[in-house]
């Protein structure tokens, strides 16, 4: 019977239709229906042979059921264009139209724009920079430094060693000035500038490393005054504003006479409050004239030569600059506190 063919028709395309995931298989379900030999089709095109009255019934169940299935054609292809455009469906579908995704742009740490800073403002003033190595020998850390080795000023710096051939981290940046003078004759004009190492407990102002950069300058005449001038002209440019540096009497081996830098307080200028725990200065730095011993044993003869020398952490330069009270946040790793530089 022509009625239970279209309404077995009705059912079966519908599922198929629905059941379609592209294009192709779409089309292919069209033509089984709809196409010049598709089930449909041969439906109306026998309906001239059935008597008027079944001709009229047939006809007009068989042109609806054509309409509606044409009308989930079009739907099922709509749907199919929609999911190939958000990707599903059809894996390989770029659409080249999107704009590109922002790759996040990095930034230098605020150690790196320190240590840029200084040594630009000290190769304007003529003084090179030079590197050295971080694991030292006990001989460029302390001997060559006259730090005999039993004598109490070596527990000043709280020392980490390794175990192969009395090798060192180094704790400071002095030894580099040996090996420059070894290799270099005066006059010259140095910073050595990088990472220390100390055995500390850590707190809001000790790191177990830390940055260090250290000035020598040496010459036929080279005073406390050239030292002076050089060092206050430094944070003149590094604070951007007038600073006055102040000299107290310190010990260090490799220095005599050794002082102790302070500079006015960068926060109050002077006047006193709690960053400079109302003394209007702030402690900055270690410095001196070179010691005829470390002279000696650089190969360079105390007689010919003098010149000043002077180290001074980075971090702590850093934190006065950009006011960080915690000397831990810079290896902290926390984006919160970098992207404020
Ligand atoms: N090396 C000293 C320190 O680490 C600093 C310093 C360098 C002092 C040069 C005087 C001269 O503490």
């Amino acid at each position: 019977m022509v009625k239970n063919e279209l309404k077995s028709i009705k059912i079966l395309a519908q599922k198929e239709i629905e059941k379609a995931k592209n294009l192709k298989e779409l089309n292919r379900v069209f033509k089984k229906y709809l196409g010049k030999k598709g089930k449909l089709s041969l439906i109306l095109g026998s309906l001239k042979e059935l008597p008027l009255e079944e001709r009229k019934k047939i006809g007009k169940k068989a042109n609806e059921l054509k309409n509606v299935l044409e009308g989930k054609f079009d739907k099922k292809i709509q749907e199919i264009r929609k999911q190939a455009k958000k990707g599903i469906g059809k894996k390989e579908w770029v659409d080249v139209t999107i704009p590109g995704k922002k790759i996040a742009l990095g930034h230098l740490h605020p150690l790196t724009l320190i240590k840029r800073e200084v040594c630009q403002i000290f190769q304007q003033m003529g003084f090179e920079v030079v590197e050295g190595p971080e694991i030292e020998t006990e001989w460029y850390n302390f001997d060559a430094l006259n730090i005999p080795k039993d004598h109490p000023a070596r527990d000043e710096w709280d020392t980490l060693w390794l175990r192969q051939n009395k090798l060192l981290l180094r704790t400071h940046t002095s030894p580099v000035q040996i090996r420059y003078m070894e290799k270099h004759k005066p006059p010259l004009r140095i910073i050595a500038l990088g990472k220390v190492f100390r055995h500390e407990a850590t707190d809001a102002s000790h790191e177990m490393q830390f940055y260090q950069v250290e000035g020598l300058m040496v010459g036929k005449e080279i005073s406390v005054a050239n030292f002076k001038a050089v060092i206050q002209e430094f944070f003149g440019k590094f604070f951007k504003k007038p600073i006055k540096v102040r000299l107290s009497p310190d010990y260090f081996s490799f220095t005599e006479p050794s002082f102790d830098i302070s500079i006015t307080c960068v926060v109050c200028g002077g006047k006193g409050c709690s960053v400079c725990k109302r003394t209007g200065w702030l402690e900055m730095m270690g410095a001196g004239t070179v010691h005829p011993s470390v002279f000696k044993n650089s190969g360079l003869d105390p007689k010919n030569w003098q010149g000043f020398a002077f180290g001074m952490g980075l971090d702590r330069l850093a934190m006065m600059k950009y006011k960080i009270n915690d000397i831990r946040l810079f290896h902290s790793g926390d984006l919160r506190f970098l992207k404020q530089f």
